[in-house]
């Protein structure tokens, strides 16, 4: 394996020591090279080869490509050897990346799975290689080959959306249309839980009205939901997470709603492409006075759309951090040590030992120093900030 010398500096205040892994090596061994001291420059010596593979879900989306974005950039400033590749929206290709990362030697796979129960075939031969595995965002289910897990507070954005709703209804009886996201993600589950915790009492209370879901209506007394209730109501209010399919669902409910359905309406949609595609088809139908619609990623142009007042809210997901966080995971590991966590969730097989980060509420009001002044999005990207 050629080695070359590297003189970098180590942004990152966390990485106290770096080292280097052998490149094809299958039993996690690693090679300890120069010790570096955070934020100093230094010659370190890097195995050619790849040292950490992602995998990340799809470049359809914008989320990724700033998940992508932000990978790149951090592990290349941390002296990291890596590689991105994509599935496209096919756990099939999501395998084969998984293997061909491994036939590049990787120790440590950052995978963002595309279906969370197909992906653990692919893990369980990442393991088998001796590779480290941090689920990233989206949790593996059904293996005890996941090794760590690096999210959001997925529950909280639930909360987040639901309340926005609560706190933006227009008076009782308030019409709410949901939407969910897909059902072989982890998290379509966990955004609609925390969404019910606070909508469900306030539909109990005759604020809200349940137009399109009938099986949440079988259920709107209940406060807690199994995930068996969770998954048939997301079966008739899933979009696939893809925003041609959330289109035609708003469609199709807004041509059995009744005109009294309408008016002024509120809409729990999961994230931003979806968001954008069912605030069009809302603010399309006539009979449509207003609506509040939520949205998740905090995409470019759903911002557009905030700053112009077509969609209400985003859910900020810095991806900054869980790019960092999911680095500090794998320095920890390529230098043999426990990474820090602090908390769990369970796969239904084991619980993942995991790292979880907040999330921010984003509408018009805070848009500026939330997402410009953090520097996360220039002000050029958009017409109408300062
Ligand atoms: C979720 C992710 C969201 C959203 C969605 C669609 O798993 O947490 O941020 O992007 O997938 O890709």
């Amino acid at each position: 394996m050629k080695k070359r010398v590297l003189s970098i500096v180590l942004a990152l205040s966390m990485v106290a020591t770096l080292l280097v892994g052998c490149g094809n090596n299958t039993t996690n061994e690693v090679e300890k090279t120069n010790e570096v001291v955070a934020d100093t420059t230094t010659d370190v010596v890097v195995e050619e080869g790849v040292q950490v593979g992602i995998v990340l879900p799809t470049k359809d989306e914008p989320r990724w490509l700033q998940d992508q974005a932000q990978f790149e950039t951090v592990l290349s400033d941390a002296g990291f050897t890596n590689q991105v590749l994509f599935s496209q929206g096919s756990s099939a290709t999501e395998k084969t990346n998984v293997e061909t990362l491994i036939s590049q030697g990787i120790e440590v796979l950052i995978i963002c799975a595309q279906d969370g129960a197909a992906a653990a075939a692919a893990v369980e031969e990442a393991k088998e290689a001796g590779v480290t595995v941090i689920a990233y965002d989206r949790l593996i289910t059904g293996t005890d080959a996941v090794d760590y897990y690096v999210t959001f507070d997925s529950f909280s954005v639930g909360v987040a959306q639901g309340q926005y709703l609560i706190d933006n209804a227009s008076g009782a009886g308030t019409p709410l249309y949901l939407y969910s996201g897909a059902a072989t993600d982890n998290n379509a589950f966990i955004f609609f839980d925390g969404a019910w915790s606070v909508l469900q009492p306030k539909v109990a209370d005759g604020t809200f009205v349940i137009v399109n879901s009938s099986e949440a209506v079988a259920l709107q007394d209940k406060s807690e939901l199994t995930r068996d209730e969770l998954g048939t109501i997301i079966g008739q209010i899933t979009t696939d997470w893809d925003f041609n399919k959330a289109k035609s669902l708003a469609e199709a409910n807004l041509t059995n709603a009744s005109t009294d359905q309408k008016g002024d309406v509120c809409i729990l949609a999961p994230n931003d492409g979806t968001a954008r595609s069912i605030a069009d088809t809302f603010a399309a139908d006539a009979d449509v006075a207003t609506y509040v619609v939520t949205g998740q990623d905090a995409e470019k142009a759903s911002i557009q759309y905030i700053i112009d007042g077509k969609q209400s809210m985003t859910v900020f997901k810095d991806t900054r951090t869980l790019a960092a966080d999911s680095v500090t995971m794998a320095v920890a590991i390529l230098n043999g040590e426990t990474p820090s966590t602090d908390t769990t969730y369970n796969n239904t097989v084991i619980d993942v030992p995991s790292k979880q980060t907040a999330i921010v509420t984003v509408t018009q009001d805070n848009v500026k120093a939330v997402l410009i002044d953090s520097e996360y999005y220039s002000a050029d990207d958009f017409v109408g900030v300062e």
